[in-house]
């Protein structure tokens, strides 16, 4: 399926995100233009390098919430009606609970959750979408279980799966289609740096919990792929699982 001509915005392009990078790379090879976000601009100019097509780098800080919607205007303004976005941005970590803070609250909420929210109120304004527009969050397994150590970030995204189901029936009338992916951790620099931290044993646990292996970042890529392109069309609402079967156990 062709994107070509087709607009989207990337949040989470760095070139060092795994995820965020594999995406653009995907949708990239199928000629889609793209709006690549991240705070840092010097790190989306190195994921444009990268890429085949021409394309956008915008740096903005996603936790400025207050700003989004007069922000896409002039992302509007600039470069028209989007085709779809790709919320990939995350805030991750650990949070005891012993340790929680209304702080660290904010941080995970603002960019994994109330920044995906205010990117969909903004660009689901109209003449700010093309037709058959498709917004996708970024999810995690995290969202559909219990993970000790970690209920911000969990519940961060589980917020992200709620979200995605009330959207998809108020943008229906608009043919917005609002979609999730939740990978399980993928392959790459930030599973090694977890797998030196909790050790060998653990490590072999962890991936022995996912039946098909770890996923590879393009594996993620290649769903969001499906979800933004008319192979999905009939598909809102849904929460879209990529773990190797690691929820299957
Ligand atoms: N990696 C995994 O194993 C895994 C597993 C399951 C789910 N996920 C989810 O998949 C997505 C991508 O994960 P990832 O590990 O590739 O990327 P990531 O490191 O979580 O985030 C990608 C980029 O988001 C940008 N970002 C962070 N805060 C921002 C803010 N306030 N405003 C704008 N940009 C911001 C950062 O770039 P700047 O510093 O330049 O802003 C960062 O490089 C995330 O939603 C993550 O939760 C990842």
């Amino acid at each position: 399926m062709n994107l070509k001509d087709k607009l989207y915005i990337v949040t989470g392009a760095a070139i060092d995100s795994d995820i965020g990078l594999a995406i653009c790379k995907k949708l990239d090879a199928h000629g889609a233009k793209l709006i690549l976000i991240g705070r840092r601009e010097e790190a989306l100019e190195a994921t444009r390098c990268q890429l085949v097509g021409d394309h956008y780098v915008v740096p903005y800080n996603l936790s400025r919430l207050d700003d989004i919607l007069p922000w896409a205007k002039t992302i509007n303004e600039k470069y028209g009606p989007i085709d779809g976005l790709v919320h990939s941005a995350s805030f991750q970590g650990y949070s005891p609970l012993r340790s929680i803070s209304a702080k660290q609250i904010n941080n995970y909420f603002d960019v994994n959750f109330s920044a995906a929210l205010m990117l969909t109120t903004a660009f689901s304004r109209t003449k700010y979408y093309s037709h058959n527009a498709s917004f996708v969050y970024i999810g995690s397994v995290a969202g559909q279980r219990g993970l000790k150590a970690r209920t911000l970030y969990a519940a961060s995204k589980a917020a992200l799966s709620s979200l995605v189901q009330s959207a998809a029936l108020e943008l229906a009338i608009k043919s917005i289609r609002v979609n999730c992916v939740a990978p399980a951790i993928v392959s790459g620099a930030k599973a090694d740096k977890q797998f030196q931290t909790i050790g060998e044993h653990q490590s072999q646990a962890l991936i022995a919990a996912h039946p098909l292996g770890l996923c590879a970042p393009e594996d993620v890529a290649n769903s969001v792929y499906f979800l933004v392109s008319d192979l999905s069309l009939k598909i809102t609402g849904t929460t879209l699982i990529v773990d190797g079967g690691f929820l299957a156990g």
